[in-house]
């Protein structure tokens, strides 16, 4: 590692690539040396992690010195401070270098020209886990990986094998596919509200957000509707690995993630000795020649994969609209007097939320974004929910403008060979949420405050208090 802690090709083992989880936590067979830790006692448990990298969220960001800024720190995320930081940098520092973090060095890209740049030179920055991956937590790796702790998934993957992975699930997200899927969400979508309480407050995000996704993501599985919850579970495991309040280490997270496997491993058997596929993703992957012997840690990191993409991303614009609405009333009005307004304002949502805030990349060679020069095996971060709020590529970015012109143009499905695969079926769900809500309910009002996803991966709402005044 050179004197200044940049990335220098110093490669090992890392079980962090796909969890916010500090990029040196050690697993059983690749302990980090001492060399390589800034620390002599490694903490071994989250807590003692968490100690080690607290920061204070109410300090004015424009008080920080710049190089101690971190807006990977899921704090400032959960308490919803993140957005003044981003303000900050874009207007400062707009490709700028967090040079000591739990996640080791990395550079932060806060304006949409660069996202989009860095995104779509996927031979220049790659998301192969074994670069770093798509995370913060990733660090480039010199050794097997254990694969207890290592899951390969086509997200973090460069070509060829990526695009060889994509293409085998990518029809099942073609229009002519999801227009069959749209009856189904719209009786789904009338079950869940027509099942709401009238008289009373409730949690929107229980309740509506990841009960129509839960039931799409069994749909897409095709396993019974009641393992939803289980599929769920995983998905929020995933964004609580290194959480304390969940688990002692990331090791007892990963084994929770291995259930997963468990779960899918017959089903996959069968589906792999079917006669005939099914339209379902699991078929796809067992009868494909790219995908159909993947060993079991890559056969679960691509149904995590599937399982996150499809299910915490929807679920907070679901719950992103809602709040968007009852924070801009003018925009609820202008709904109200036009619901033919909503196929323009799930983009516009989308964009708002930004549910994924950011990815990752690591250079493959010595380079320049936006004046800074960036060195091979640099970990670079897109910061989505900052490009989306860039000022000189989005008039009044932190309102909500339902119909704004253009509202497509936004970072928050990513760009070039990663581009969301789900896009189409996420604003489907949307669309036809939002078109049942409207036939059934004068307002959703907002009555309490709402509770925020503690990651700076996803960003979350998992809580929103909510009254229904019914027309
Ligand atoms: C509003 C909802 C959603 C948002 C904001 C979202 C966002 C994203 C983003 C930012 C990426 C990475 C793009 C990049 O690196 O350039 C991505 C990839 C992906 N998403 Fe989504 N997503 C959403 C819904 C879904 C749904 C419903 C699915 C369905 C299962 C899904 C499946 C995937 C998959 C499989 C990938 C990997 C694509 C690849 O690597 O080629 N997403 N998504």
């Amino acid at each position: 590692m050179r004197p200044d802690g940049r990335g220098d090709g110093s490669r090992r083992a890392d079980p962090a690539s796909l969890f916010d989880i500090p990029s040196n936590f050690p697993d059983e067979v690749q302990p980090v040396s001492e060399s390589e830790s800034p620390q002599t006692e490694e903490p071994r448990t989250n807590r003692e992690w968490r100690e080690q990298w607290k920061v204070d969220v109410d300090v004015d960001p424009r008080d920080i010195p710049l190089p101690e800024l971190n807006p990977g720190h899921d704090a400032y995320h959960q308490a919803n401070k993140a957005l003044p930081l981003f303000e900050r940098l874009r207007n400062d520092a707009p490709v700028h270098l967090c040079e000591q973090s739990q996640f080791g060095p990395y550079w932060n890209i806060t304006r949409f020209a660069e996202c989009q740049y860095v995104d779509s030179h996927q031979d220049l920055f790659s998301s192969d886990s074994r670069n770093g991956g798509i995370r913060l937590g990733g660090r480039p790796m010199t050794e097997e990986p254990n694969p207890m702790f290592h899951l390969p998934m086509f997200i973090m993957e460069d070509p060829p094998k990526h695009d060889d992975q994509r293409k085998v699930v990518a029809p099942l997200f073609t229009p002519r596919h999801l227009a069959g899927l749209a009856e189904l969400i719209r009786e789904r979508a009338g079950n869940i509200l027509d099942g709401l309480p009238t008289d009373a407050d409730f949690d929107w995000v229980r309740n509506v957000s990841v009960e129509l996704t839960g039931q799409m993501l069994a749909t897409l599985f095709d396993v019974p509707q009641e393992d939803r919850h289980k599929l769920i579970h995983w998905s929020d495991t995933v964004e609580r690995i290194g959480d304390p309040d969940y688990f002692e280490t990331p090791q007892e997270g990963f084994a929770e993630l291995w259930k997963c496997f468990e779960y899918f491993n017959g089903i996959w058997q069968e589906r792999q000795n079917a006669s005939t596929r099914g339209a379902d993703l699991i078929s796809h992957l067992a009868q494909n020649e790219a995908t159909r012997n993947m060993p079991p840690n890559e056969f679960l990191g691509n149904m995590l994969l599937l399982i996150v993409g499809g299910n915490d991303t929807t679920r907070n614009s679901i719950s992103g609209g809602v709040l968007a609405l009852n924070q801009f009333p003018g925009e609820y009005a202008k709904l109200k007097a036009n619901p033919d307004l909503i196929p323009n304002m799930v983009p516009e949502i989308i964009r708002w939320q930004s549910p994924v805030a950011h990815m990752c990349r690591t250079a493959m060679e010595d380079t320049e974004i936006g004046g800074q020069q960036i060195r091979k095996w640099d970990k670079v971060c897109m910061w989505y929910v900052s490009g989306n709020r860039d000022e000189s590529k989005i008039e009044n970015p932190d309102a909500l403008v339902i119909d704004r012109p253009n509202a497509r143009h936004h970072l928050s499905f990513g760009f070039g060979i990663h581009r969301c695969l789900g896009n189409r079926l996420a604003e489907m769900q949307l669309r036809i949420i939002w078109e049942e809500i409207m036939k059934r309910f004068e307002h959703v009002e907002v009555v309490g405050e709402p509770r925020y996803l503690k990651s700076s991966f996803i960003r979350g709402i998992t809580e929103l208090p909510v009254r229904l005044h019914p027309r």
